[in-house]
C-alpha cells in the first residue's frame, strides 16, 4: 500500500498544500486568497477568492491548447439509430450559442434553470452553457412524475426552462411537454420561459408568450462568452431523495468541484487526456453530473453520452458494441445494469463478439456491489472492475481503489480504501469509534475536500440537521458498514428509510407519504425488500380505516397508480397489500428492519419492544402472499 498510502496521509496532513497542488490543473481567471476558508463553520469554503469558469475549463481552454478537433462528445443513440460527434471546437461552439439564447432570455450569473431533458447532446450543452453565464442548473431527471418536477421549481424558483418534446424508453416515446406543463400548472413559481428541443419523434404544443423553440431561438442568439463567477458561487444544485417527500437540494460549488473532479479523473480512474470516458448513467443523477459531463471534459478526455439501456436496445451486447465501436477506455455503471445483462447473456456470449481490446477497467457505484456480479464481470471481461463508494452529496468518490495512484487488490463486497482527501471512521450509536471489523455508522471527519456538498439550497438549518448533527465534527454519510484491519471499507446498508431501486436512489418515506393520502388509508408503510435485478424494491403496506368497503386490491391498484403519478415510473413501486396491522413498537414506532428482514428471508429477533408479537405472523403471511421471501 505504498503509494496509495501516501498519497492518502498526505492529504489529510497538509490538506492545504495537497488540494493547492490539484488546483494547478485548473485555468484559473484570478487566484484564491484563502484556500480554505473555516472562518464561518460549518460552512467551510475552498478556494476563497478565486474566480474561474467551469465551461471554460472544461471545452474553451482545450480549443485554444491543441484539441480543438479532437472529439469532446460522442453521442450513440440506439434508440434513435444514431450516432453524433462533436469535436471540442464544435462543442465550445454549440454551448455558446445556447448561452446566447438563455442570455436573451434574461438568464443571467446567479440564477436558476431547470432542465428536465432526455439524454441528447443538448442536455450537456444547456448544463454547459447554464455554467458559461454563471447561472445555476439543476436537472430532474426524466423519469420523476410532474408533482416531483413542480417541488423542484417551487424549492429552486428558475428563471427559466430548458426541456425537450419527449424522451425514448426503449421503443416507448414518452412525452415530456403535458409532464413539464402539468409541472408547471402546479407550481406556484412561474418560469419566465421554456425553452423546448423539438425532438423527431414527438412534437411539443407550445404556449405562446412562454415557450421558445431551441432552434428559433438559436437562429437569432449571438454566442456568448465566460463569466468569470466566484469559486464558491453556485455550479448547480441537484435534488436527491431525503427522509421526507421533500428532496433535498443538494449546492456544488465551481473552484472546489473543478479542482476535485479533474484530479479524479487521473487519479481514481487512471484516464488520459485524449481517451474516450465512458459514464453510463443519466445526465439527471450525480453520476451523470460529473462523469458524463464535467469530469471528463474538465480532463480533456471524450465523454460518451449514451442514449439506450443495457439490454433491450437492441440485445444484452449493446455495452460491448459501443465500448468496441468508440474505443471506450475506462465505463462506469451500476451493477444493476450487469445483473440485467448477465440475466440475458448468463456466459456472455455477446462478449465475444467485439474488439474490447482498448478496454481496460470497469467502475461500479450507485449501490453495493454484490460478490457474484463482481466476479461475473471480472470473469467474463478479464479487466479490473473497481466498485466505488459515493453518494449525491459528495460528488465523487469517498472510496475507491485508485488505480491512477496505485492499484490495490480487490476484495468483493468493499469498494477498497478512502480515496485522498477522506477521513473516514465507523462510529457506534454513542459516537465513538468502533473496532475494525465492527459495524457502526460511516462518517467522514470534517471539513470535507473540495467538489462535496456547500449546503441544501435555501436550507442551511436543515444541512446542518440531516448531517452534521447526529455526531459533531463529522459528516454522517447515513451509510453503516464497517472498517476492516486493512483499512478496507465495507458499506453494508442506510442507516435511514432511502432504498436504492435500480442504482436510482429513492425515499420510502415519500413513497408513505403518497400511499397515506388515500382516502381509505389509516396507516402505512413502505420498505425496500431485495431483488435480484434492482437490488431493491419497494412494497407497501396498509392499514386501512375502518369501515372501507372497497376490494383490498382495487385499493392496492390505486396506490401503485398514485406513487407512478405523483413520483414516477422510476420508483418502479409495484407491489401493496392490505394488513390488519402493522407490527409497532409500544412507543409506536414501526419496525420496519424487521419487515424487511421477513421479506428477505433473513434471520431476526422479534424485538422486545414490540407492542404485539403475534403481528409477525400475520407480516409473514402477508409477505408471503406476495411471494417473499423468494427462492
Ligand atoms: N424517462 C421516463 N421514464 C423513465 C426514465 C426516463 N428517463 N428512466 C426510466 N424510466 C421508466 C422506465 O421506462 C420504467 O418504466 P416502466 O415501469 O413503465 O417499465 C421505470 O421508469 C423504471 O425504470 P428502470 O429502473 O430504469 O427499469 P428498467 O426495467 O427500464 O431497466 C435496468 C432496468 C437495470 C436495465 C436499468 O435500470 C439500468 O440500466 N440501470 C442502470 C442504472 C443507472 O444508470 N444508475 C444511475 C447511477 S450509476
Ligand atoms: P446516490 O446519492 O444516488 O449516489 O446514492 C448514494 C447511496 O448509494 C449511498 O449512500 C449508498 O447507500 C449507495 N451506494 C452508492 N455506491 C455504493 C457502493 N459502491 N457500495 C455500496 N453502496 C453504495
Amino acid at each position: 500500500m505504498g503509494r496509495y498510502k501516501d498519497a492518502h496521509d498526505s492529504s489529510l496532513a497538509d490538506p492545504r498544500a495537497f488540494w493547492a497542488e490539484a488546483a494547478k490543473g485548473i485555468d484559473w481567471d484570478q487566484p484564491w486568497d484563502t484556500l480554505f476558508d473555516d472562518s464561518n463553520p460549518p460552512f467551510y469554503r475552498w478556494f476563497q477568492g478565486g474566480q474561474l469558469n467551469t465551461c471554460y475549463n472544461a471545452l474553451d481552454r482545450h480549443v485554444e491548447s491543441g484539441r480543438a478537433d479532437q472529439l469532446a462528445l460522442i453521442y450513440d443513440s440506439p434508440v434513435t439509430d444514431s450516432v453524433k460527434r462533436y469535436s471540442f471546437r464544435e462543442l465550445r461552439d454549440a454551448t455558446a450559442l445556447f448561452a446566447g439564447v438563455l442570455a436573451a432570455q434574461g438568464v443571467g450569473k446567479g440564477d436558476r434553470v431547470i432542465l428536465y431533458m432526455p439524454m441528447v447532446p443538448e442536455a450537456l450543452i444547456a448544463m454547459l452553457a447554464c455554467a458559461r453565464i454563471g447561472a445555476v442548473h439543476s436537472v430532474v431527471f426524466g423519469g420523476f412524475a410532474s408533482s416531483e418536477l413542480a417541488t423542484r421549481i417551487d424549492d429552486s424558483k428558475p428563471k427559466a426552462m430548458v426541456s425537450a418534446s419527449c424522451g425514448i424508453e426503449v421503443n416507448r416515446v414518452i412525452e415530456y411537454k403535458p409532464l413539464l406543463d402539468a409541472a408547471l400548472d402546479m407550481a406556484a413559481h412561474k418560469p419566465d420561459s421554456c425553452i423546448v428541443l423539438q425532438r423527431p419523434q414527438a412534437t411539443a404544443s407550445m404556449t405562446a408568450g412562454r415557450d421558445v423553440d431551441w432552434r428559433e431561438a438559436e437562429a437569432t442568439a449571438q454566442p456568448h462568452g465566460c463569466v468569470s463567477v466566484a469559486a464558491t458561487d453556485p455550479l448547480y444544485i441537484l435534488y436527491t431523495s431525503g427522509t421526507t417527500g421533500q428532496p433535498k437540494g443538494i449546492v456544488r460549488d465551481n473552484g472546489g468541484h473543478a479542482v476535485a473532479l479533474n484530479w479524479s479523473m487521473k487519479n481514481i480512474y487512471d484516464v488520459e487526456p485524449g481517451e474516450v470516458y465512458w459514464a453510463a448513467s443519466d445526465v439527471g443523477w450525480v453520476v451523470g453530473h460529473s462523469y458524463i459531463v464535467y469530469a471528463p471534459l474538465l480532463a480533456g478526455c471524450t465523454t460518451l453520452l449514451y442514449e439506450g439501456k443495457p439490454v433491450g436496445t437492441p440485445d444484452a451486447g449493446a455495452f460491448w458494441r459501443v465500448i468496441s465501436e468508440h474505443q471506450v477506455s475506462a465505463m462506469f455503471t451500476a451493477p444493476t445494469a450487469f445483473r440485467a445483462i448477465r440475466q440475458q447473456d448468463p456466459e456472455g456470449e455477446y462478449i465475444g463478439k467485439y474488439d474490447l481490446s482498448k478496454f481496460r477497467t470497469l467502475y461500479l457505484a450507485g449501490e453495493r456491489c454484490d460478490p457474484d456480479t463482481l466476479s461475473w464481470a471480472q470473469q467474463k471481461l478479464k479487466v479490473p472492475v473497481i466498485d466505488h463508494w459515493w453518494q449525491t452529496e459528495t460528488g465523487w468518490a469517498i472510496a475507491a481503489n485508485c488505480m491512477g495512484i496505485e492499484e490495490l487488490p480487490v476484495k468483493a463486497g468493499s469498494p477498497t480504501c478512502a480515496v485522498p482527501g477522506w477521513d473516514v471512521s465507523v462510529l457506534n450509536s454513542e459516537g465513538n469509534p468502533v473496532e475494525p471489523g465492527t459495524i457502526g455508522s460511516i462518517v467522514c471527519k470534517l471539513p470535507l475536500p473540495p467538489g462535496t456538498l456547500l449546503t441544501i439550497w435555501n436550507a442551511d438549518h436543515r444541512y446542518q440537521e440531516s448531517y452534521l448533527q447526529e455526531f459533531p465534527g463529522y459528516y454522517e454519510t447515513g451509510d453503516a458498514g464497517m472498517i476492516d484491519e486493512d483499512g478496507y471499507i465495507h458499506v453494508m446498508a442506510r442507516t435511514d428509510d432511502i432504498i436504492n431501486v435500480a442504482g436510482h436512489r429513492l425515499s420510502t418515506g415519500a413513497m408513505e407519504e403518497v400511499l397515506a393520502a388515500h382516502p381509505d388509508v389509516a396507516e402505512c408503510a413502505v420498505i425496500g425488500v431485495a431483488d435480484s435485478l434492482k437490488g431493491q424494491l419497494p412494497v407497501g403496506f396498509m392499514v386501512l380505516k375502518a369501515g372501507v368497503d372497497r376490494a383490498n386490491d382495487e385499493i392496492a391498484k390505486d396506490v401503485v397508480s398514485m406513487v407512478r403519478d405523483r413520483i414516477g415510473p422510476v420508483a418502479a413501486f409495484k407491489l401493496a397489500t392490505v394488513v390488519q396491522r402493522l407490527p409497532k413498537t409500544r412507543s409506536g414506532k414501526i419496525l420496519r428492519a424487521t419487515m424487511r428482514k421477513i421479506a428477505d428471508g433473513e434471520s431476526f429477533k422479534t424485538p422486545a419492544t414490540i407492542d404485539d408479537p403475534a403481528i409477525i405472523d400475520e407480516i409473514t403471511e402477508s409477505l408471503s402472499g406476495l411471494g417473499y421471501p423468494k427462492g
